[in-house]
C-alpha cells in the first residue's frame, strides 16, 4: 500500500518503526484533520490570543489572533486600545471579486472583435451553470481580452460573494475556456485559472492625538520612520512584516489562506515600481494620522471554514454573522494597530524591551522543569532584564540550590 493510502494510525505506526519519536494525538482529531489534508500523522499547534475590543466603523469586535509570536497580540492590543479611545479605525473594502485568467494560443483567422462580442453570452452561460453563486450575490463582472501576436489574454473578475473563491473561480475559468474552444482561430487554451494579483482591497486609517502617544516629538519620529520605509527598501519590507505579524494572525484563526494574501501583498508593496511600506504615517493638526491599504483575498465561508472546530471558535467569537467584508476590515485594523506598536517601540524605548520580556516566556517554556520553577525563573529573568536561555538556567540551579538547602 502507498503511504497516501494508509490509515493515519498506520502512517503513523510506520514512523515509529523508523524510530521517529511522535507526539500523542487524539484519535477523533486526527482523524478529523485526514480529512482535510494528505498523508496526515500529526497536528501543529498554535496558541490563540484575544485582541479586546476593536472599534472599527463604530463596531465593536474581539478578535482571536492565532501566532507563536507573543509581542504580536500584546503589540496590538496596546495600539487598539489607544486607538478605540481616541475614536477607533476606519476602514473601507471594495471587494468587487478576484482575478482570473484565461491565456488562449491563436492563430491567423482568430479576430479578437469577434470574441468581445461573445463575451455577454459567455458570461450568461457561466451565470447559468454556476446560479449558486449569483444566488449568493457574486458572479461574473467584467471579462476584457488583449492580444499579442499569438497569445489573447482574457481577464476575467469573479466576484465570489462571501467565499475567498479559489476554487469557484478556478471552475468558472475553465468552463468559460471550454465554451472557447470551438471559436474560430483559437489554436489551444494555455490555461484558465485565478490569478492572485492584487484585488479585494481594503483600506484602513487611524488617528490619534498626539498626546495619547507620549507627545509630537514621538509623532514625528514615527512620521519620519514611515517616510523611511516610503524609499529604503531595507527598512520598508521590515516595516510590511510588522503588519504581516498581524494579518496573517487573523487570516490562521480564522480559516483563510495566508498565502493568498501574502502574495497578493508582495506585489502591492511593489505596485509603484519599488518595493514601498504598506503603511503611511504623517502628522497633522496635532493629530498622528496612519493608513494603510491591503489586497484580502479572503472569505467567512467555504475552504475548511466550516469543517474546523478551532477556526469555527474563531467565528464564535467574531460573531457568527460577520461578513467577508468586516472581516477584511478586522484584518486590516490589526495589520495597522502591529505597524503602530512597532513605529511607537522603536521611536521610543527600541523594540527589544518589550519583545524580550514577551519572550522570556518562550525561553521559559523550554526550561527542564516543573511549572512553580519556570514561574520563578520567568520572574527573575524580567526582574533581571536577562532574557537568555543561558540565564534561565542559572536562575533553575540558583533556585534548586535554595530549595535544597532549605529542606536539609
Ligand atoms: C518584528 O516581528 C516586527 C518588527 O520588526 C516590525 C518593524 O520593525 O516595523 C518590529
Amino acid at each position: 500500500m502507498k503511504f497516501y493510502e494508509l490509515t493515519p494510525a498506520k502512517r503513523r505506526a510506520l514512523l515509529r518503526q523508523r524510530g521517529i519519536e511522535l507526539d500523542e494525538i487524539d484519535e477523533q482529531v486526527l482523524h478529523d484533520l485526514d480529512l482535510l489534508s494528505e498523508n496526515v500523522i500529526g497536528q501543529l499547534r498554535l496558541p490563540v490570543g484575544l485582541v479586546q475590543n476593536v472599534l472599527v466603523n463604530d463596531q465593536n469586535y474581539q478578535v482571536p489572533l492565532a501566532t507563536e509570536e507573543p509581542s504580536v497580540v500584546a503589540a496590538a492590543n496596546h495600539v487598539v486600545k489607544i486607538v478605540t479611545e481616541a475614536g477607533g479605525f476606519t476602514a473601507d473594502s471594495q471587494r468587487n471579486g478576484i482575478w482570473g485568467q484565461i491565456v488562449l494560443q491563436v492563430d491567423a483567422d482568430f479576430k479578437i472583435a469577434q470574441l468581445q462580442a461573445f463575451f455577454p453570452e459567455l458570461i450568461k452561460k457561466a451565470h447559468n451553470e454556476y446560479a449558486s453563486l449569483v444566488f449568493h450575490g457574486g458572479g461574473v463582472k467584467t471579462i476584457t481580452a488583449e492580444q499579442e501576436k499569438d497569445l489573447v489574454f482574457l481577464k476575467v473578475l469573479i466576484d465570489p460573494a462571501e467565499s475567498m473563491g479559489a476554487n469557484r473561480v478556478n471552475s468558472i475559468l475553465e468552463y468559460m475556456a471550454k465554451q472557447l474552444a470551438a471559436f474560430s482561430g483559437i489554436k489551444q487554451k494555455l490555461f484558465a485559472i485565478l490569478s492572485n494579483y492584487p484585488s479585494q482591497i481594503t483600506k484602513i486609517k487611524a488617528e490619534i492625538p498626539v498626546e495619547v502617544i507620549g507627545g509630537i516629538e514621538t509623532a514625528q519620529k514615527i512620521a519620519l520612520l514611515s517616510r523611511i520605509g516610503q524609499t529604503d527598501p531595507m527598512r520598508a519590507v521590515t516595516n510590511n512584516k510588522g503588519i504581516m505579524n498581524g494579518v496573517e494572525a487573523v487570516l490562521l484563526a480564522s480559516g483563510n489562506d495566508t498565502r493568498a494574501v501574502e502574495a497578493a501583498c508582495s506585489v502591492w508593496a511593489a505596485k509603484s515600481g519599488s518595493y514601498t511600506s504598506l503603511s503611511k504615517w504623517y502628522v497633522q493638526d496635532e493629530k498622528l494620522v496612519g493608513g494603510l491599504s491591503l489586497p484580502l483575498p479572503i472569505g467567512v465561508v467555504g475552504g475548511s471554514i466550516k469543517s474546523r472546530k478551532d477556526v469555527k471558535q474563531t467565528y464564535r467569537i467574531l460573531g457568527e454573522k460577520i461578513t467577508s467584508q468586516e472581516l477584511a476590515n478586522i484584518i486590516a485594523t490589526i495589520g495597522l494597530a502591529n505597524n503602530l506598536a512597532a513605529l511607537l517601540a522603536i521611536a521610543t524605548q527600541g523594540i527589544q524591551k518589550g519583545h524580550m520580556k514577551l519572550q522570556a516566556r518562550n525561553i521559559v517554556a523550554n526550561l527542564d522543569a516543573t511549572s512553580p520553577e519556570k514561574k520563578k525563573v520567568l520572574q527573575m529573568l524580567i526582574n533581571n532584564k536577562l532574557y537568555s536561555q543561558t540565564a534561565a538556567q542559572n536562575f533553575l540551579k540558583e533556585i534548586r540550590k535554595e530549595n535544597n538547602a532549605s529542606r536539609n
